[in-house]
């Protein structure tokens, strides 16, 4: 028993000592040499990628003076979840007033709230929130899908490879990430619209049927991904969150 508890005792603080070790190397070595008072996105945030993998975009969080005007040599640095990681984990910001980092996402699905703090002068703590969407194997699946079959109508915005068809329709659907209009609907209803069109749920016709087109697995992954993406966020009925 003792001899138990002395090497769970041991194991915990190798661990401890492991995790403070890698936090400070970074931090101490970045020493501020100015203070802002506001922190904003610039850009990467609402991204979305597979687990594991790195974003596309870097995260870009600007620090900002009252008068909006970014300050050059603030610290920033950057947190979330546990599976998050950044490179680097703190910077100072740029001429600019930019730090910038890369996010790798964690290997779980799921909609990861990441955090960009600074210090204003009187040491007090600003911070910055943005979401960035780990899409697992199957919602990455629904995602392709989508990029197939619905985004020419779905999003009003058109990429290289794709026109969209959003401003011809008489009846406007939503993005997919609009879980205003989303999450009101259940599973049921999303595989039912999906399969049968817009006349299923007595919508318009515009919407057409793909029960012909996509088998079962595909439908099921469409629904996975309009669920991970949608903003604000789902919760399934019935499921219980942890509270923090
Ligand atoms: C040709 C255009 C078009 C395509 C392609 C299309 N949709 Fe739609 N969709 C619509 C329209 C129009 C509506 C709105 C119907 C209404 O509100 O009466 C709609 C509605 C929906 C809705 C209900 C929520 C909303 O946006 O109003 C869902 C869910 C949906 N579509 C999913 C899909 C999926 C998944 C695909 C691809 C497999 C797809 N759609 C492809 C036109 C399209």
């Amino acid at each position: 028993m003792s001899t138990n508890l002395s090497a769970s005792a041991l194991i915990f603080f190798a661990i401890a000592t492991a995790g403070c070790a890698r936090k400070p190397a970074t931090i101490v070595s970045l020493h501020p040499t100015a203070y802002g008072s506001a922190l904003v996105e610039t850009s990467g945030g609402k991204q979305m990628g597979a687990t594991g993998t790195m974003l596309a975009q870097p995260l870009v969080a600007q620090v900002n003076d009252d008068q909006g005007a970014g300050v050059a040599g603030a610290l920033v640095e950057f947190h979330g979840p546990f599976g998050i990681s950044f490179e680097p984990s703190a910077a100072l910001t740029d001429a600019s007033g930019q730090a910038t980092t890369n996010v790798t996402l964690g290997g779980m699905a799921a909609r990861y709230q990441l955090t960009a703090t600074t210090r204003c002068k009187a040491q007090k703590e600003v911070a910055l929130n943005v979401v960035e969407v780990a899409l697992g194997y199957q919602q990455e699946l629904g995602y392709q899908l989508g990029e197939t079959y619905c985004a020419r109508c779905h999003n009003p915005e058109s990429s290289a490879e794709r026109v969209s068809n959003y401003d011809n329709l008489q009846v406007k659907p939503h993005t997919f990430t609009d879980g205003t209009t989303l999450n009101k609907m259940t599973d049921a209803e999303l595989t039912s619209i999906i399969d049968h069109g817009g006349v299923a749920l007595n919508k318009s016709a515009l919407m057409p049927p793909y029960g012909y087109t996509l088998d079962k697995s595909q439908t099921q992954a469409l629904v996975a991904y309009l669920r991970l993406v949608s903003d604000p966020p789902y919760q399934a009925p019935g499921m219980v969150y942890a509270q923090k």
